[in-house]
């Protein structure tokens, strides 16, 4: 089926959302060295890969049914957070916004009987569901460790067991 211009424009705005992420989570990554932690620093390192993936993914998307993919402009993103609750409220609360954006290119799809797109974009509903996940995991274990320093080091030791 082919790609109506109005769920292609929104496909092309997500790959850039993606790759935001992914600025995001990289300017997150280098806040995190900085501070010295380094189990904190790969699990965003790895995320930061996960969302170039996820661009990649929707750009593959797009071409698999003949639509033109734009590359957009990616905003300057922070590398000033205040502690390590600090950056996965901000990485939860970005995750939430993507998923925000996917259901709204899936109602998109729906409306159009767009049925490749549905399903692609159905993956994403599900994928969303495991990334708010992850994040909402971190911030309640580092929650927990509050500033008790050994507590925060063992957290900092079971996010750098991440290993995609
Ligand atoms: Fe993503």
């Amino acid at each position: 089926m082919e790609l109506s211009k109005k769920l292609q424009d929104a496909l092309n705005k997500q790959v850039a959302f993606e790759y935001e992420a992914a600025y995001k989570y990289d300017g997150m990554r280098i806040y995190l060295k900085d501070l010295g932690a380094p189990g904190a620093t790969k699990w965003m390192e790895l995320q930061t890969w996960e969302e170039v993936h996820h661009a990649e993914d929707f750009i593959n998307f797009i071409k698999s049914v003949d639509g033109q993919v734009e590359i957009h402009a990616i905003e300057g993103q922070t590398t000033d957070y205040d502690g390590l609750v600090s950056v996965w409220e901000a990485g939860l609360a970005h995750e939430k916004e993507i998923t925000a954006s996917i259901k709204s290119i899936l109602e998109i799809a729906i409306k159009e009987k767009n049925y490749e797109a549905e399903n692609f974009l159905r993956t994403y509903v599900d994928e969303q569901v495991e990334e708010e996940e992850h994040f909402t995991d971190v911030l309640e274990l580092l929650k927990k460790a509050g500033d008790d320093k050994a507590a925060i080091f063992k957290v900092d030791g079971i996010l750098g067991t991440r290993e995609k």
